[in-house]
């Protein structure tokens, strides 16, 4: 059967892709950010998924207001890297896994989540920056992802119970996918910032080492937090911390077994107008 082997969070603030394309990783100031990231980039070439199932948010770039899925999941062969305004970033074309996105699509609709299920789509940095913080610059990703969009831009957007419920889901229709799969869950997005406003600039160190904290050691009193908490203490875009609840509620101990151990923990500011965040949990391994 498929399982579920380890978590990763992220930060995906474009710039990081920017200056990663541009040669820039090296500057002074963002050498500390790319840092944060070479034990990660090292433990997943020695903990290689089969695929990722990758949540993240679109960025008005596949969507817009014409249409706003909640929870948007792709079932395509394969995803282009989308063009936000200064052309495509360079990066490989993301292969999908048709047969388990729609295995999921079909288990999680039938516990009850309304998913929207998207046969095209193009992925914005969103999806793209997580992915070369964690491999780097290859010719091709090393394996499949299924990326699961969430709206987290237009109001109203879903709370953080509710994504940890959904994580759970999507665990069981993982581990019920009649394949041996090494899938790991990405949750994407934050930590705090906001982009726009009177308050733009914000950054919000304290929550956030709380969000970290509490993520790792308490997720279901974290799922209880209402959005406007973190609005309110994340800044406007804070909000796409939800997104890393429902890779959390996908982990062993949330339903019913170990506590995940903790790989890898970072946090730094600033990265362009945003807190980078960034945590690896694995699954213990089933002792027989
Ligand atoms: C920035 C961060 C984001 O999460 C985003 O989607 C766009 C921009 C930023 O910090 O500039
Ligand atoms: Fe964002």
């Amino acid at each position: 059967m498929a399982k579920i082997t380890a978590s990763v969070y992220t930060s995906h603030v474009p710039a990081i892709g920017a200056a990663l394309d541009l040669g820039k990783s090296n500057e002074p100031y963002w050498r500390p950010v790319f840092q944060g990231y070479e034990y990660s980039k090292q433990w997943i070439k020695e903990n290689p998924p089969d695929v990722i199932f990758l949540v993240y948010n679109d960025h008005a770039t596949a969507f817009s207001l014409d249409m706003i899925p909640t929870f948007a999941i792709g079932t395509a062969a394969s995803f282009t890297p989308a063009d936000e305004g200064w052309g495509p970033r360079p990066v490989p074309v993301v292969q999908g896994h048709p047969e388990l996105a729609a295995h999921i699509a079909q288990s999680v609709i039938q516990q009850d989540f309304d998913l929207t299920i998207v046969n095209k789509m193009d992925v914005d940095h969103g999806l793209t920056v997580p992915l070369s913080l964690m491999f780097g610059q290859p010719q091709a990703w090393p394996c499949p992802v299924i990326p699961f969009a969430v709206n987290v831009v237009q109001y109203p957007v879903p709370s953080g119970q509710r994504c940890f419920n959904l994580g759970q889901a999507i665990r069981r229709a993982v581990e019920s996918f009649d394949r041996d799969l090494n899938v790991q869950i990405w949750g994407t997005g934050g930590m705090s910032h906001q982009l726009q406003g009177p308050r733009a600039g914000l950054i919000n160190r304290e929550f956030d080492k709380a969000f970290l904290d509490r993520l790792i050691a308490d997720p279901a009193g974290q799922a209880a937090v209402p959005h406007i908490d973190y609005v309110r203490e994340a800044g406007s875009e804070g909000i796409e911390l939800v997104m890393w609840l429902i890779a959390r509620g996908a982990m062993d101990d949330v339903n019913g077994g170990k506590p995940p151990i903790l790989k890898h923990r970072f946090y730094h500011v600033p990265a362009s107008n945003t807190a980078v965040g960034h945590l690896i949990l694995e699954n213990q391994q089933e002792t027989s």
